[in-house]
C-alpha cells in the first residue's frame, strides 16, 4: 500500500525556557504543517541531557513544553505529541546512525564548536553526536519535512548526508528529508546584543524575550533593547538593533518592512519599541491563558503523552525493524 500523507517532523528541547524566537522561528509554524502533513512533534529530553539539567527542572519543563505545544495550537489529536525518551528506537536507531556518521562530518558542525566553547569543562560525546540522535529523530518517520529555525539547517543537512550514504549501501530505507525555514525565519536576535541569537541560555534576562513573561516585563525588555544613534526606524545596514526590532514587528503584524517604516515615520525609537511591546505581549496572552489551563490539568496532559507516545512507537517500530533486518541483525525469535 501506497501511503499518500506526507511526514513532518521536528522537536523542541525542554531546556530554558522558551523564548519568542523558538516561537516566531518554530512552534507558531507548527500548527499550519498539520492541514497538509501527518506530523510529529516531540520533546527531546534526550538531546537536553548534552549540557547538565537539573532533574525537577528537567521534569517540570517537559510537561511544559508539551502544554505549549498544545498552547500554541497543536491539537493532539491531529499531530503526535510526545515525550523522545518514551520512544526508546530514537536512541537504538541513533547508535546506528553513528556507524554511518563520520567524525570529520561531526566537526564540523558550528553547534559543537560554538556549544564546546560556551561548555569547555564538559564536552561530553553526546555533545559531539547530538545531530546524530537528530537524524535519527527525523529518519525514524520517513520524514518529508523539518520545519526548523535556520541554526537547525545544517543538522538537517548531516541527516541527508546520512540518508544518501545508508541508502546507497542499503536501497530504499530512509526518505529524503527537507528543511523548511520559516518564511520570516529570519533569526530573532538578543535584545542586548542584536548580532547574536536570542537564546534561552542568555544569563542577561533583559536579553530575552520568554513566550510565558508577563505584559509588562515585555514591555519593559523592549523598552530597554538596544537601538542605534540613528532616529528613523528603517531597516538598514549596521542597524542591527532596529532590523531585529522590525523582524519581530512584522512576524507578529505581518507588515512588510516598508508599511513599517511608513507606519512609524516621523516617530521616535520610544514610540516604536512600546510598539513592538504591545503587539508581542497581546499576540502571547491566549498563548499563556491556554497554557496554565493545561498545566492545571496533568491527567489529561499526561492520557495526551501516553497516545503520542504509543501512535509515535508504531512508526518508530516499523522503521527500525527495517533497519535492522537491511544490517543483517537476527530478529528475536518468536
Ligand atoms: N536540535 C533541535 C534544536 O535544538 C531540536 C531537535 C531535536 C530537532 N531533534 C530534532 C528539530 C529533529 C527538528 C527535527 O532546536
Amino acid at each position: 500500500m501506497i501511503n499518500e500523507q506526507k511526514i513532518c517532523f521536528s522537536g523542541v528541547q525542554p531546556s530554558g525556557n522558551l523564548t519568542i524566537g523558538n516561537y516566531l522561528g518554530a512552534i507558531r509554524n507548527f500548527a499550519a504543517y498539520s492541514e497538509a502533513y501527518k506530523c510529529f512533534y516531540c520533546v527531546v529530553d534526550e538531546h537536553a541531557i548534552t549540557v547538565r539539567q537539573v532533574p525537577a527542572e528537567l521534569r517540570r519543563r517537559t510537561y511544559e513544553t508539551l502544554a505549549l505545544y498544545m498552547a500554541c495550537g497543536l491539537d493532539p489529536e491531529k499531530n503526535t505529541l510526545y515525550v523522545q525518551s518514551h520512544v526508546p528506537a530514537h536512541a537504538e536507531l541513533s547508535w546506528i546512525l553513528n556507524c554511518f556518521t563520520m567524525y570529520g562530518e561531526l566537526s564540523r558542525m558550528t553547534q559543537f564548536k560554538d556549544k564546546s566553547t560556551k561548555h569547555a569543562d564538559n564536552v561530553n560525546a553526546g555533545l559531539f553526536t547530538y545531530p546524530v540522535l537528530m537524524a535519527a529523530d527525523i529518519l525514524l518517520y520517513q520524514t518529508d519535512v523539518v520545519p526548523v529555525g535556520i541554526d537547525q539547517k545544517q543538522h538537517v543537512e548531516l541527516a541527508r548526508n546520512i540518508v544518501e550514504r545508508f541508502n546507497q549501501i542499503y536501497p530504499d530505507t530512509f526518505t529524503m528529508p527537507e528543511p523548511i525555514i520559516a518564511k520570516n525565519g529570519k533569526k530573532i536576535m538578543s535584545l542586548a546584543e542584536p548580532t547574536k541569537k536570542m537564546s534561552k541560555s542568555d544569563e542577561n534576562q533583559n536579553a530575552v524575550v520568554y513566550i510565558l513573561d508577563d505584559k509588562d516585563t515585555v514591555i519593559r525588555k523592549f523598552r530597554r533593547a538596544v537601538t542605534d544613534s540613528d532616529t528613523r526606524v528603517r531597516f538598514a545596514e549596521g542597524k542591527d538593533g532596529i532590523n531585529n526590532l522590525m523582524t519581530i514587528y512584522s512576524c507578529f503584524t505581518n507588515k512588510s518592512m516598508d508599511e513599517i517604516e511608513r507606519e512609524f515615520a516621523g516617530k521616535g525609537y520610544g514610540d516604536f519599541k512600546l510598539a513592538v511591546g504591545e503587539v508581542c505581549a497581546d499576540a502571547l496572552a491566549p498563548v499563556q491563558s491556554r497554557f496554565r489551563e493545561l498545566l492545571a490539568d496533568k491527567a489529561y496532559l499526561e492520557a495526551m503523552m501516553k497516545k503520542g507516545a504509543e501512535e509515535a512507537a508504531y512508526y518508530a517500530r516499523k522503521t527500525l525493524s527495517k533497519v535492522q533486518k537491511k544490517l543483517g541483525f537476527v530478529p528475536l525469535p518468536r
